[in-house]
């Protein structure tokens, strides 16, 4: 399987670190924030990676991994003009992936200590077409995608509630995410939401509304980097990528 990890966002909740380097490159423990993201595709198996990065810290992008031989995995780059949300960034690997083929969609500020394998071997056995993702369950569910189950069928998402203000679960929906080349047609479907992005919570939903949602649940620490305090704690868990 192919991944596709997403760095290109802005990461204004860290300014200033952010006013000074991209988010993904900021330090946690020992590495920069996306060397995580590579370390848990690449243990996973996964060795052909799309790296998504906005214009501005390309060159720093190209000139800290190259292209990805001494890790080794094999990296491409593509680059996002302007933050358009999660379904459009996605929508930049169209031609990365092939037709039929499968891959694992990571967002760079979410780490995590669980082994990415067994979650992708079972997207492996689900038919054509559908989707997978990971949750965890948070105190504080409010601040993400929420899941509610579907009530015949508990291996399904019935649908995913983004950022609500009653969670009908204690679940977050993270930003690892498992499709096939189906996915670029349900983002061309989707429309820009009040806040003018393609979301990939109404990517979700669209497979979730065709029964086609599965999902699994992380067991180990996980967290979404975009806060200090978030930071704070993943600077104790994660003390160095080891590819
Ligand atoms: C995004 C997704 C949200 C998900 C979160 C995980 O939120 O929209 O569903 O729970 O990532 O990190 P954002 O960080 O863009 O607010």
């Amino acid at each position: 399987m192919k991944g596709v990890l997403l760095a290109g966002g802005t990461g204004t909740r860290l300014y200033p670190l952010t006013g000074l380097i991209n988010k993904h490159l900021i330090p946690v423990g020992e590495s920069p924030m996306i060397c995580y993201g590579i370390e848990r595709l690449k243990k996973a198996g996964v060795t052909e990676i799309m790296l998504i990065i906005s214009k501005q810290s390309a060159g720093l992008y190209t000139d800290f991994l190259g292209s990805g031989s001494s890790m080794g995995i094999k990296l491409t780059y593509k680059i996002q003009d302007q933050a358009g949300g999660i379904g459009e960034a996605l929508e930049l690997a169209r031609g990365f992936i092939f037709p039929g083929e499968r891959f694992v969609v990571v967002l760079g500020d979410n780490l995590f200590l669980d082994d990415l394998k067994p979650f992708m071997d079972k997207f492996e056995q689900q038919p054509a077409g559908s989707a997978r993702v990971l949750l965890k369950r948070v105190s504080d569910p409010r601040r993400y995608g929420v899941p509610v189950f579907d009530e015949q069928n508990r291996s399904l998402i019935s649908y995913i509630e983004e950022k609500p203000g009653k969670p009908k679960s204690p679940y977050c929906v993270t930003g690892i995410y498992m499709y096939d080349d189906h996915v670029f047609e349900r983002i061309a479907a989707t429309a820009p939401s009040a806040r003018g992005e393609l979301e990939i919570t109404d990517v979700n939903n669209m497979y979730a509304r065709d029964g086609k949602l599965e999902y699994d649940i992380l067991r180990k620490w996980w967290t979404d980097a975009g806060t200090f305090e978030s930071l704070r704690e993943a600077a104790g868990k994660m003390k160095r990528a080891e590819f």
